[in-house]
């Protein structure tokens, strides 16, 4: 078993139109292509979803046990608001790495607190799009693979 989830939280499918100042030009289907081509090349199998609600994100981490071998959390804004989400991942005990496009701490003060942090293996924030191979590569690289 060697697949990663990258799961994506709410608002992120509007990528590419929303405030392109702040989170990149890139679509979520661009970023799943990257994701996508950093797996392949590391040689493992990978899943790329999206939700806008809460409670199907809650059950797609709890899906991802015994199927996944650690998952890329962008949670967006439920990331500062939801202890369900953080409750999720020490239930499913996999390594989770959290993810944000935009640096959230050289934002506004209510995005400085996660609640996701707390439970995550680290954090990758702040490089855009970008982030997300870096992250596809530190998981892989965490969980004894080459790098
Ligand atoms: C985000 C940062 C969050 O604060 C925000 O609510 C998002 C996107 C990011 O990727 O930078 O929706 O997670």
């Amino acid at each position: 078993m060697t697949s990663i989830l990258v799961l994506n939280g709410p608002n992120l499918n509007l990528l590419g139109q929303r405030q392109p100042d702040v989170y990149g030009s890139a679509t979520l289907a661009d970023i799943e292509k990257m994701c996508r081509a950093k797996a392949k090349s590391l040689g493992v199998d990978l899943e790329f979803r999206q939700s806008n609600d809460e409670g199907a994100l809650l059950d797609m981490i709890h899906a991802a046990r015994g199927v996944h071998i650690g998952i890329i959390l962008n949670a967006g804004a439920y990331t500062h608001t939801s202890i369900a989400l953080r409750d999720a991942i020490s239930s499913v005990e996999l390594p989770v790495i959290e993810l944000h496009l935009s640096n959230i701490h050289a934002r506004e003060e209510f995005r400085h607190h996660s609640y996701i942090s707390g439970v995550s293996l680290g954090m990758i924030c702040g490089f855009g799009a970008a982030g997300y191979p870096m992250a596809v590569e530190a998981l892989h690289r965490h969980l004894g693979g080459a790098g």
